[in-house]
């Protein structure tokens, strides 16, 4: 979703830090980009925006002087359509103050009628509100005052960056509910929406709490809460590692993500089951057994993986457990048992929607527990405990090695809860291996030509391939536009199987021994009304005519290697497809408006 970097330093051009930023922000998801740079030679600031990629911007400034202080944005459409106007930065009405903004203004109709009414408005987004605001406050107050009196004004979300083109090496900065760093060096000081465009630019950071406003120059930070009192400072040290965001051999980070699948659960059995510092806390465990129900809010992919875990932790662990949307948790909670424990999934860690959540289960004073990639997150900050996913930074915006990671961190969890007595080091172990000889052996490109020139598919499956179906075909829509659905391959003929016609993709999982030949039964039932069919089996489950079969593993684990098959096949469908895999159109990688 939106992103936004500033700098204000002496050695660097401000361009390159900022556009380098926006540049490993992209994998976030945007649809406009822009930065405002400093002009020394007029000594003004100006504006370069459009609505297109990043590349578009790097032409637009490609001969500007070296700048000191610079603020960009991609911006993720919310309020006003893809154009040139509404992407930011926005000035103010007389263009004394230059802004970007993420999150969204609630109350910005209520504000420009209570406080505007004169003011032209340029763009149709809630950001300019704040700009116009500013402006009309500093006619009697300081600068610092007019921001601080807009900023307790505002409702809903804002991370936002200021400049004042009267005081050309200040940089104001905001933060709500949507995430802001702050990094330092010698060179100067950079503010972002997220670590990733710090690094390389800065070894200390900062991450913001919420109501809290900094005033940046090249040597000095100020950080303050709304009642203008000065607040401490406390860095940590960054550890991000660049070369995971780089694509090496691969065309595209998604195949480069799949491959690394094998890597990401032999790095999560060493730290959780072989690293005896790094186990999951005894702290983290007795509270949960506390507890009389697990509740697991999160949104889409990780939402499936919550689904793999509710199975999970109810088996081994003789759990309760319910999963959630997020979205609907936070506005419509359900009646809640005597002591509730929450797990919230999100591979971002920012997700707008379970921060609601979260403010929720705190104001209850119930413990929360985040799962996450993402150890500096919001999310990760701000729950009673976290468990890091160590999958390395997730570029493409369709998740998979998060998703594998998810359900092996959550399996840790339920073996940990419970009396199992199988090794389930040797179990994850032979998932990676499972993984890496289908990966290695197994060609499905010629299989998606059974699916890419069709309207819709199904993806189906029982119990546990439910779950994975469900995740598959919100790959496969979310990457190859092709309208999906997963099915619990028994629910079809009640109703849905009127959409079956000769040659409807039919994509059938088939992981469980006890119910395999239920799910063959219905697939018979779609080939007899012209479904084209492929078949995805485990060594103890296959048929010898079924198109692909994986290599046994834990009953538990089978959604770990299912899904590979189909984030596969959602990748062959849209790069034949001819489609921008990594960035599907509409999507983000961090959605932090709700
Ligand atoms: C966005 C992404 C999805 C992702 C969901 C949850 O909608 O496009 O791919 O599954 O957010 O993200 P999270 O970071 O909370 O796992």
């Amino acid at each position: 979703m939106c992103g936004i970097v500033g700098f204000v330093g002496h050695k660097l051009d401000a361009k390159d830090v900022v556009l380098s930023g926006l540049t490993k922000l992209e994998y976030r998801g945007y649809d406009s980009a822009g930065i405002s740079l400093f002009n020394s030679k007029f000594r003004s600031f100006d504006i370069y925006k459009d609505f297109g990629r990043v590349q578009k911007l790097k032409d637009l400034t490609k001969d500007t002087l070296k700048s000191h202080i610079g603020i960009g944005h991609t911006r993720w459409a919310t309020h006003g359509k893809v154009t040139k106007d509404n992407a930011h930065p926005h000035y103010s009405q007389s263009k004394r103050f230059i802004i970007v903004h993420n999150g969204v203004i609630e109350n910005h109709d209520e504000l420009k009628s209570q406080y505007l009414r004169d003011s032209l408005f340029y763009s149709e987004t809630d950001t300019e509100v704040i700009a116009q605001l500013i402006e009309s406050f500093s006619d009697t107050l300081s600068v610092e005052n007019a921001i601080l009196t807009t900023l307790k004004l505002l409702e809903g979300s804002y991370a936002l960056l200021v400049i004042d083109t009267q005081m050309p090496d200040t940089i104001y900065a905001a933060k709500n509910k949507s995430p802001l760093v702050l990094g330092i060096s010698d060179d100067g000081v950079t503010v972002a929406s997220d670590l990733m465009a710090l690094v390389g630019f800065s070894s200390k950071y900062v991450a913001l709490a919420d109501h809290t406003f900094i005033v940046c120059e090249a040597d000095s930070v100020k950080l303050y809460n709304l009642n203008h009192e000065i607040l401490p400072l406390n860095y940590s040290e960054i550890d991000l590692d660049e070369s995971f965001s780089e694509l090496g051999e691969y065309q595209h980070y998604m195949l480069k993500e799949i491959y690394e699948q094998p890597s990401v659960v032999s790095r999560i059995v060493q730290h959780y089951l072989v690293d005896e510092n790094k186990m999951i806390s005894d702290e983290i465990l007795n509270d949960i057994k506390a507890s009389d129900r697990i509740y697991v809010l999160a949104a889409g992919t990780s939402m499936h993986a919550g689904f793999v875990g509710k199975y999970i932790l109810e088996e081994l662990a003789g759990l309760p457990v319910e999963v959630h949307i997020a979205s609907e948790f936070a506005y419509h909670t359900p009646l809640l048992t005597h002591k509730p424990f929450f797990i919230m999934i999100s591979q971002s860690g920012e997700t707008a929607d379970l921060r609601a959540c979260l403010m929720k289960t705190k104001k209850l004073k119930y413990k929360t527990l985040t799962i996450t990639n993402v150890k500096t997150s919001t999310l990760a900050r701000e729950s009673n405990y976290y468990l890091e996913l160590f999958a390395g930074p997730e570029i493409a915006v369709a998740s998979t090695k998060a998703y594998v990671a998810q359900i092996g961190v959550l399996s840790i969890l339920g073996y940990r809860l419970s009396n199992a007595s199988f090794d389930l080091k040797e179990a994850l172990t032979k998932v990676a291996l499972s993984i890496e000889d289908f990966l290695e052996h197994q060609d499905v490109s010629s299989l998606v030509h059974k699916i890419i020139t069709k309207r819709n598919c199904f993806y189906i499956g029982r119990t546990l391939d439910y779950y994975t179906s469900l995740e598959a075909a919100l790959k496969l829509k979310e990457i190859s536009y092709i309208q999906t659905e997963g099915f619990a391959a028994g629910e079809l003929k009640h109703g849905t199987i009127a959409l079956i016609e000769e040659g409807t993709p039919v994509i059938a999982l088939i992981s469980n021994p006890e119910i395999s030949n239920n799910t063959r039964s219905n697939l018979n039932e779609v080939v007899a009304r012209g479904a084209t069919t492929i078949k995805i089996s485990l060594s103890n489950t296959s048929h010898k005519d079924d198109d692909i079969i994986l290599k046994d593993v834990h009953p538990l684990l089978t959604p770990m290697v299912m899904v590979v098959p189909t984030q596969l096949f959602a990748y062959y469908a849209a790069l034949e497809r001819g489609l921008d895999i990594d960035k599907p159109r509409n999507l983000a990688k961090s959605v932090t408006v709700e």
